[in-house]
């Protein structure tokens, strides 16, 4: 009985045991089934035309799948691997490609030229039987394979359920670029093509190479090998700008002829023009370097060490430099297919030929007279660029210059890249030149990218967020309607005085540059930033997944600060693009998931370190973190008697007195107040009776830049806010040009007194000394953050 029993139980177990097996079979069976992963068509760019069929089966894609080509038809081939690996990069799915024409589960994709006279369009049609894709021409069914990449989750699964969909869509722009500087630094051909990769995953189509400059020359040109073999080095590299300090380290490197033939094929199987630029005639150290004979003066040149501009430039009155550039044009053309080249023309210093006799004899030779436009420097520049314009259209080439070439009479077949501004853009376009419009002041990727700046590599300076960026418009308001069509596109464009590595390149470029192929892809009105923000933020993962460094300042903390004078409070403003709960400190610590969570705005009145993150899906943003210091001026009124200089105005006055000290790194973007050729005279009103003895405040100093130190500082007091009397006067010491840039604490003491009103003046050495490259011009003096003690 018992041993029945026992029998029993053992059977009872063993039956136990297989059903657990077969139930735990069962289970992974149905959770292979139940990790059907949606694909989500909210992408960027995001397409024109999204027409959901909710009512209609999906389409699911898995490993039985097939992608269908074209037997013998070697782009359909490639097109159809590229979607391949796509997939496989990221949903883990391998699938198979086919040259039989099946009618289910299958990815087909047909040019038909008749569809659109755009040849970028595509159409994209996803029902439960197959997704078929439509191109205007091959580069319309590439972009419709990265709208489908773009679409996919980015987790290993074995289905993607894609919704029934009918997408039209095209671009607004047809030159959708961005220009990488591998002169300052260099980046292996390798990286050249995940710079190109990324560039096609946001239907980007120009690869600007630029390729010489100063500091480096980087393509092989047989017929004159000093330009690799000299051109290509320098002896060491700055550190930093205007420090006149240098690592002492040569640095050097250039492409061969064969690795730049295979990253233009590269590039043009993912439909993308890589245009090289030539950079002349200044930016040219590193030829004169290689052909001293180049040169006004003969040498002897040196491969730029540091940054900014240089006086040596190609000499305009000697015929072999045109000998010699129509060489280097005919290496060059030879090798890349684009319809242009990109010959530079920015930056150029007229010294040079101003002292020199064959320029000289050139500019008499010409009949060039100095005009009220037009210096005889910027005519002989015209004349330059027009030569070399012929040189360059005789190989069946058009030219792209930087809008300096419009000094002095434009080239007649340029196109213009405009950098200064749209303005120059604009005067091209008005006069029938096509024109690609690059402003620093919106797609200038060597630019922080967020006020943060410390959690940041160090940069040239200046501010350009992800939503400035984004909020470009290449075609300006002012421009004829029937002008608009010159407007080629825009283009970012990464130049690289700080960039060393190309893993920072990566960070500069992303997601910068997805916010500009999107401007350049949709209509104004079709754009809405925070839309925007939330699908970057799904695509980021998918940089994430490619190995690709990427900001996510957007995607974290936004902040927005409220100065109330009158109360003497900030009133600091969280939010994020999607609501995701936000947690911050005030007292320093890290912020987590048990700290105060935000709900309405945080008002401060004294000292405060601010720490926040916004927690998502159970993971924590990057920190966005601000100090603030209180003293007895600190959002009090206050009033400037001069304005700050258009460049550094930002939230002037009330950034001298926002708690806020700016320091090194932020003076380009926000922390510091610039007066350009004027004193800085500012009264604060302090209160009733407020006991005071001292008056510090920073200047950021950097002589060879311009931003000199104030001749003086003067305090006075005043109780009704109209009559003052000084209480302290100081002679400030002189500083010559070896200052190299740093910031200065310049301080004022006195005997204890009460008053209502308090006027620091800083008066400024207004004009650049004699020691100074550019005497004579207007100083500027860099102040920020008045402490009244
Ligand atoms: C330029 O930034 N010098 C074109
Ligand atoms: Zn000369």
């Amino acid at each position: 009985m018992t041993h029945f029993h026992t029998l029993k139980k053992n059977v009872t177990l063993r039956l136990s045991i297989i059903t657990i097996f077969s139930l735990l079979f069962l289970l992974s069976a149905c959770k292979d089934d139940n990790t059907i992963k949606e694909a989500n068509y909210s992408i960027v760019p995001l397409p024109r035309k999204i027409v959901l069929h909710a009512e209609s089966e999906p389409f699911i894609l898995n490993k039985s799948t097939k992608v269908y080509y074209v037997e013998h038809d070697n782009e359909s081939h490639q097109l159809a691997s590229f979607l391949s690996a796509y997939i496989k990069e990221s949903v883990g799915i391998e699938l198979q490609l086919t040259s039989k024409d099946e009618s289910k589960n299958i990815i087909k994709f047909k040019v038909d030229s008749t569809l659109n006279l755009n040849p970028d369009y595509y159409k994209l049609s996803v029902t439960a039987n197959n997704i078929i894709i439509h191109g205007a021409s091959a580069s319309g069914v590439f972009y419709g394979i990265q709208t489908l990449r773009k679409s996919l989750p980015i987790d290993k699964t074995n289905k993607v359920s894609l919704s029934a969909v009918e997408i039209e869509d095209y671009p607004q722009f047809s030159h959708r670029g961005a220009l990488l500087d591998v002169s300052r630094h260099f980046y292996s051909a390798d990286f050249i093509k995940k710079y190109i990769d990324v560039l096609a995953l946001f239907n980007m189509n120009v690869f600007h190479w630029h390729l010489t400059d100063d500091q480096g020359w980087r393509i092989e040109i047989k017929k004159y090998p000093n330009l690799t073999k000299i051109g290509s080095q320098r002896s060491e590299t700055a550190i930093d700008r205007h420090s006149e300090e240098y690592d002492n380290t040569p640095y050097g490197g250039f492409y061969t002829q064969d690795e730049i033939k295979e990253v233009i094929e590269y590039a043009r199987q993912r439909y993308i023009t890589v245009i090289p630029e030539i950079d002349i005639p200044g930016h040219t150290l590193a030829v004169l370097t290689s052909y001293p004979e180049l040169g006004c003066t003969g040498g002897p040149y040196q491969v730029g060490r540091g940054w900014g501009i240089f006086e040596d430039v190609l000499c305009a009155g000697n015929d072999s430099v045109f000998t010699f550039l129509d060489d280097v044009f005919t290496e060059v053309a030879d090798l890349f297919p684009a319809k242009y080249i990109h010959i530079g023309g920015d930056e150029c210093l007229k010294n040079r030929w101003m002292a020199c006799l064959k320029c000289q004899a050139r500019i008499k030779d010409l009949g060039i007279r100095e005009t009220k436009e037009h210096s005889t420097g910027e005519q002989l520049q015209s004349y330059f660029i027009h030569r070399v314009e012929e040189i360059i259209n005789k190989k069946g080439k058009s030219i792209i210059g930087w809008d300096e070439i419009l000094e002095g009479g434009i080239a007649p077949n340029a196109t213009i890249m405009s950098w200064r501004g749209t303005e120059g853009g604009t005067y091209a376009a008005n006069k029938g030149h096509d024109v690609i419009m690059t402003p620093e002041s919106h797609v200038y990727l060597d630019y922080y990218q967020s006020s943060n700046v410390d959690s940041e590599p160090y940069t040239f300076g200046w501010l350009t967020n992800l939503e400035k960026v984004y909020s470009f418009d290449p075609i300006p308001a002012e421009l004829p309607k029937d002008k608009r069509k010159h407007i080629l596109g825009g283009q970012v464009n990464v130049w690289v005085e700080y960039i060393p590595t190309s893993k920072s390149v990566e960070y500069m470029l992303l997601p910068r540059m997805a916010a500009l192929a999107e401007t350049l892809w949709s209509y104004p009105q079709e754009k809405n930033y925070n839309d925007f923000v939330e699908r970057m933020y799904r695509q980021s993962l998918l940089l994430d997944k490619l190995g690709y460094a990427n900001n996510k300042q957007a995607y974290g903390v936004q902040a927005k600060y409220d100065y109330d004078t009158v109360k003497s409070e900030i009133k600091i403003i969280l939010s994020t693009f999607d609501n995701a709960p936000i947690y911050y400190t005030l007292d320093g610590t890290e912020p987590t998931e048990k700290s105060l969570k935000y709900s309405q705005p945080i008002v401060i009145a004294k000292s405060t370190g601010l720490k926040a993150v916004v927690v998502r899906e159970g993971k924590q943003s990057e920190m966005y973190s601000k100090e603030f210091s209180f003293n007895k001026a600190t959002v009090k009124p206050i009033e400037l008697k001069n304005q700050p200089d258009n460049k550094y105005t930002f939230n002037s006055p009330i950034t001298l007195v926002d708690g806020e000290k700016g320091y090194k790194n932020t003076y380009r973007t926000g922390s510091w107040l610039g007066f350009l050729g004027t004193d800085m005279i500012a009264t604060i009103k302090l209160g009733e009776q407020v006991s005071i003895s001292s008056v510090k405040l920073n200047q950021f100093i950097n002589s060879r830049g311009g931003l000199l130190f104030a001749r003086s500082i003067t305090i006075e007091v005043s109780d009704d806010g109209k009559t003052f009397s000084q209480v302290h006067h100081k002679t400030l010491p002189i500083l010559n040009e070896h200052i190299k840039p740093q910031v200065f604490d310049v301080e004022a003491s006195f005997d204890t007194i009460k008053t209502n009103y308090i006027r620091v003046t800083l008066e400024a050495i207004n004009k650049l000394p004699s020691w100074h490259e550019k005497a004579g011009a207007k100083a500027y003096i860099m102040v920020d953050e008045i402490v009244v003690e």
